[in-house]
């Protein structure tokens, strides 16, 4: 198949903003599933498909640029670092960061909590201080903390979700003391699409005398980020769920927090002098970016935050409310389902669960129509504790979906239904 790259630009000068075209840009999404099944991507909570323009930078990478970063002085070796760096540049931009050197590369969210657990809880957590955190979070913005409460001897607090799928407020403001060093809190919730009010939060937790760390996980893609306008400390992203390659991602964090803080991982580039005995290290960012980065996912990440921002992240978040609420209402007239989440401010994960279907059962039966979702605990365990359930089936939208994929998969249901006799 040959497929002419359009960019994000193109799109501009085009028709605007119209999921049915942009669809083209997505070369995977032309495939037919099953035979001659029109596929229905609705797993972008998991992960995004990527844009022609994604996927010809990464060729394009290899073929004229591939080399290593900072270090060479070779004419590969001066392209690669220049577009390493642009990258930074592009993303910092692109969530409002303010000055490049407060943006770490990293492989994604996990690995952005794990540094700040490790690099900065390691330091400024003691014993009898508490991590607050929230009932609806990943295990990635739980594990981490687990992990070095038990080490310190710290304690950990979680605020409570609401029946409606949102956070107790009240219960937060309850929350906060003088003892809590660290509050991290999803800005999207990956199951019930609740989006938290993280300005106002951080607001209330650094008053408070608290760090504040956001997982913008699911917020990233979906919505304009300004870090500096929320106010945390921390803000951690993932680029294969906003069009970019898997294994790259980013930290934010406030420039004096990563000068304050100690390494995460030792080697070469996060160093400026070494001796047998001793060593000091690289500025900021660098001095978090040991070894060889995963430089055409850095890439590939800074096409994939120009071909967001030239849509316009306002645009995508008006698609995915439009789409969001088709979609709940679609499923909502479906006998036996019960849809997870109802928060006022949420976004386009959307999880349910179908009486007298498991939800790994729904899922290949959907599958079988084309129709790609996910089923299981969502990487959020506590969270299923408390909604009362071991697991869901949940559909996630994003820029390139259409009605049609909705259309297919309550089809696709009604299917699974006919199957079960339920
Ligand atoms: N965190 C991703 C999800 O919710 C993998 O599916």
């Amino acid at each position: 198949m040959t497929t002419t790259p359009v960019t994000g630009d193109d799109i501009l000068r085009g028709p605007g903003f119209d999921p049915a075209m942009l669809r083209f840009q997505f070369p995977i999404l032309a495939q037919k599933i099953h035979g001659d099944k029109r596929l229905a991507y609705l797993d972008n909570a998991a992960t995004t498909q990527k844009p022609q323009p994604v996927i010809c930078a990464l060729c394009e990478y290899y073929e004229f640029c591939n080399s290593n970063v900072h270090r060479a002085l070779h004419e590969l070796a001066e392209r690669a670092t220049e577009q390493y760096d642009e990258s930074r540049r592009k993303v910092a931009r692109f969530i409002g960061a303010g000055q490049e050197e407060s943006v770490v590369f990293t492989r994604g969210t996990t690995e952005s909590i794990n540094l700040v657990a490790y690099a900065w809880g390691r330091k400024f957590i003691e014993e009898g201080d508490v991590i607050l955190l929230t009932e609806m979070e990943h295990h990635s913005n739980i594990i981490p903390w687990q992990i070095l409460a038990r080490e310190k001897g710290a304690k950990l607090v979680y605020v409570p979700v609401l029946d409606d799928g949102s956070l107790d407020i009240e219960a937060f403001h309850r929350s906060l003391s003088s003892k809590v060093k660290l509050f991290a809190v999803t800005h999207m919730s990956n199951v019930l699409g609740t989006i938290n009010p993280v300005k106002e939060l951080a607001d209330a937790a650094r008053a408070a005398g608290a760090r504040v760390l956001v997982d913008g996980a699911q917020s990233a893609p979906h919505m304009p980020i300004d870090v500096q306008d929320l106010g945390v400390d921390f803000f951690a992203f993932s680029g294969h769920k906003m069009c970019a390659p898997t294994g790259i991602g980013a930290l934010y964090a406030r420039r004096e927090l990563l000068e304050d803080m100690d390494p995460f991982m030792g080697g070469g580039e996060m160093i400026n002098r070494v001796s047998l005995d001793d060593a000091t290290w690289a500025e900021v960012p660098h001095k978090f970016e040991a070894g060889t980065p995963n430089i055409s996912g850095a890439v590939g990440l800074g096409v994939a935050v120009d071909f967001l921002a030239n849509l316009g992240m306002d645009k995508i978040l008006e698609h995915d409310r439009r789409l969001t609420a088709y979609t709940i209402e679609k499923l909502s007239a479906i006998e036996g389902i019960k849809i997870f989440g109802k928060a006022p401010e949420r976004g386009g994960a959307i999880s349910f669960e179908v009486a007298g279907i498991h939800p790994h059962d729904l899922s290949q039966l959907v599958d079988r129509e084309g129709v790609a979702i996910r089923a299981g605990h969502m990487c959020a365990q506590p969270l299923m504790k408390r909604l009362g359930v071991g697991a869901v089936s949940r559909a996630s939208v994003y820029l390139y979906n259409v009605e049609e994929d909705v259309d297919q998969l309550v089809y696709a249901i009604g299917k699974a239904k006919d199957f079960f006799k339920v």
